[in-house]
This record gives C-alpha cells, structure tokens and sequence, in this order.
C-alpha cells in the first residue's frame, strides 16, 4: 500500500535512516565527545538487530510508503559485512534510493564492494581540509588522507557526485568553508553546509556557535556567485543552490535558522531496533519484539505510531513546549 499512514499533521512516512551500529572510529565533539563517550562504547554485537531482522523491518517499512532509505551508524562501515546487508536490501520492492551517510575513514577499502552490491549514493562528512583541524574535529582519531582517498576511490566506484557534509561552528571550522567549496567544486563533488545543532545532550551546544546559512551563502555568493535550485522533492531537507558558472552546486541544512519540520517524512531507527520518530525525540520505541511476527505485523505497529506523531522540535526549539532530552546523535545517525 503506496498510501500510506499519515501523523498527526498530515505528514506521510517517506523516508527511513536506518543506524546499523552505534560504535564509531572517530569522536566529534559535536556528536560523540571523546570525554563523554568511552572508547569500548557499543561492543555489545547481541544488541543489534541481526541482518534478517534488519531486512524484515525495512520491509515492514517499504508497505507503508517509505522508498527512501539512508544507512547511518555510529560509522556505518564498522559494522562487519555491510554489503550483504545492502544486496539484500537492494532487492526489497518498492525502495527507491539507498544511501549511505560516512566518516570516509573506512571507504577506501569498502567502495567497490558497496556498489556492487546495490548502493547508489554516498554521503561523506568532511568539516576541514586543514589536516591538522581535520584531526582534532574528529576527536584526534581521523586521517584527512583516508577520508580524501576514500572520496576518490567512492568516484572510482561509480558513486560521482558525492556529497560533502560540513558541520560550521563558529570560531571552529569557518575558515575551511571556502576552501571546501573550491575543492567540491575541483572533484565534482557537492557540497553541504549544515548548521550546527543542539543534538544529543551531550556536545554542549551554544547558538553564538551557530552561523546561520544566510551568512555562508552570502560569502560563497561573494566568491562565486549562486542562484537557488528548486528542491529535487517535496521536503528536501537541503536548500540547492547551483553556482552561475555552471560548475556544480551547493546546499544549505538550516534546521535552526530555518526549521523543516512542516515536511519532514523522516522515520529513524537505532542498530538495537528503537524508532524514533524526530532526530530530538526524548525517546523512542522497541521495534525487535515485533520483527518474529513478519513484515505485515511490523507495518501495522508503526503505522500505529505514525498516526500518533506530532514532533516538530526545531519549529519548538527554546520554547517551553520543546523537550529537553533528545536521543543521542550517534544512535540514530543524523
Ligand atoms: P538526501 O536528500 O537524500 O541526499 O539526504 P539529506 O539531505 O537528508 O542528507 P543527509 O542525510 O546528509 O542530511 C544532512 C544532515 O542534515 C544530517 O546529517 C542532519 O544533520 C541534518 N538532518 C537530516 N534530516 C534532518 C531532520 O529531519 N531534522 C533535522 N533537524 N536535521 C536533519
Ligand atoms: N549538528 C549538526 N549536524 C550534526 N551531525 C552530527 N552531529 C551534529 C550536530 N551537532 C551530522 C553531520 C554528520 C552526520 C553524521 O551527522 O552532518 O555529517
Ligand atoms: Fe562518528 Fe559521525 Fe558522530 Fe563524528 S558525527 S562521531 S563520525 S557518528
Ligand atoms: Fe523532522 Fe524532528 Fe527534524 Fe523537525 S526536528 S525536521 S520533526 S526530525
């Protein structure tokens, strides 16, 4: 059924960002703070959904309209033998796109065997081109190196364009913004710069360390002039912008400056098999029970859900309506 539930303001369930493991290589202390967040965190493999679980619940999903899946992690290519969870995913009707959300670390080693099980778009996040900002921002564990190789050996498998994502803090990484457009715009990448968010509650987030994309758009506009595209589907999450010349585009995640709740279609699911149904929900519910009875059973549960659904958290963001918890980044992926 192609129909679908909708919630509670009339939204549909398009989408699924589906977390396959919740360890990551790297601690960006936006998302996992390396004094936070210990280094044995997420060893327990018994807690995540197994591969058969993983493929009844996305097909549980896809019967009720969802055609867009994302995988996240954590770093998604920790987890072992992720290319024949994709083949299998490839296969279930009624899905669109599958993408891929990375660090980069690991996809040197990992690109060809992605596509040719069945992936067809990649998503590397790269907030500096200064090694030495590189490192730190990635909890003093990334290689800038492995991450560009990886890029280049994703383009070698076929994935062109890639798109890359940059977190901006202000006084952090504003310097390498530029340089990542001239970059992108080099190799024939995309780039995407998304405002820095109050996720978790863990990364000790402040507004005066948001620049608001207005500001990034009009120094990029400076540089290389910019007129906006019209979003590829309703709800896009990113504002598109393509450069005048001609040589690429742009695009802006503005969820503080400019909340998208009013469309958002997104569903996320953590490697243990906990929905979420906003990336700052307080919490969350047990899916894994349900996947012994089918994927009839599991679409019916979150049809459930889905009709019960209201959140708009960053439409609420600072009023007293908006909750205080909100699940963890690396749980859910972003
Ligand atoms: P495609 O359009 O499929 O390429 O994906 P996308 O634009 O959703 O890209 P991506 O998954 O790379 O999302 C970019 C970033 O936007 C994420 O890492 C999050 O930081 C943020 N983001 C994505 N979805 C949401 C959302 O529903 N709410 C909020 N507040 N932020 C989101
Ligand atoms: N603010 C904005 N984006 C974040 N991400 C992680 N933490 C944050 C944050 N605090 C996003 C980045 C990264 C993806 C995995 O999650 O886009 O590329
Ligand atoms: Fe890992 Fe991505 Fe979180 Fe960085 S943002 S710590 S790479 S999950
Ligand atoms: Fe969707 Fe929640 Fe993000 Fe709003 S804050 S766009 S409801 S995930």
């Amino acid at each position: 059924a192609t129909e679908g539930p909708r919630d509670r303001l009339g939204r549909p369930l398009r989408d699924l960002r589906l977390s396959v493991i919740e360890a990551c290589n790297f601690r960006c202390p936006y998302c996992m703070p390396a004094d936070q967040v210990g280094d044995d965190h997420g060893l327990d493999a018994a807690s995540r959904l197994s591969f058969d679980e993983i493929e009844t619940l996305v097909r549980g999903f896809a019967r009720l309209g969802m055609n867009k899946l994302r995988i996240t992690g954590g770093e998604p290519l920790l987890r072992r033998h992720l290319p024949r969870l994709i083949e299998r995913l490839a296969a279930v009707p009624g899905l669109d796109d599958i993408a891929l959300t990375t660090n980069g670390s690991l996809l040197a080693g990992q690109a060809r065997a992605l596509r040719d099980a069945g992936l067809r778009r990649i998503t590397v996040s790269l907030d500096a081109l200064d090694p030495a900002l590189f490192a730190s921002l990635s909890g003093g564990r990334g290689r800038l190196d492995d991450v560009l190789r990886g890029i280049d050996a994703a383009v070698d498998a076929g994935f062109g364009p890639i798109k890359l994502n940059c977190v901006v803090q202000r006084g952090v990484n504003e310097s390498q913004v530029l340089p990542l457009v001239a970059f992108a715009r080099e190799q024939g990448h995309v780039p995407r710069f998304i405002e820095y968010m109050d996720v978790g509650t863990c990364n000790g987030w402040r507004r005066e360390r948001v620049v608001p994309s207005a500001e990034l758009r009009d120094s990029i506009h400076a540089r290389w002039p910019l007129r906006p595209l019209q979003p590829h589907y309703r709800g896009e999450v990113a504002e598109r912008y393509a450069f005048v010349d001609g040589v690429g585009e742009v695009g802006f995640v503005s969820s503080v400056t400019a909340p998208f709740c009013g469309d958002c279609h997104r569903a996320r699911v953590s490697a243990d098999g906990t929905l979420y149904t906003c990336l700052f929900a307080a919490g969350g519910q047990p899916l894994r029970p349900l996947l012994a009875a089918g994927d009839t059973a599991v679409a019916g549960h979150v049809a459930d859900i889905w009709h019960r659904r209201a959140d708009r958290y960053s439409e609420e963001r600072g009023s007293p309506a908006a909750s205080r918890r909100h699940v963890e980044m690396f749980l859910v992926g972003g």
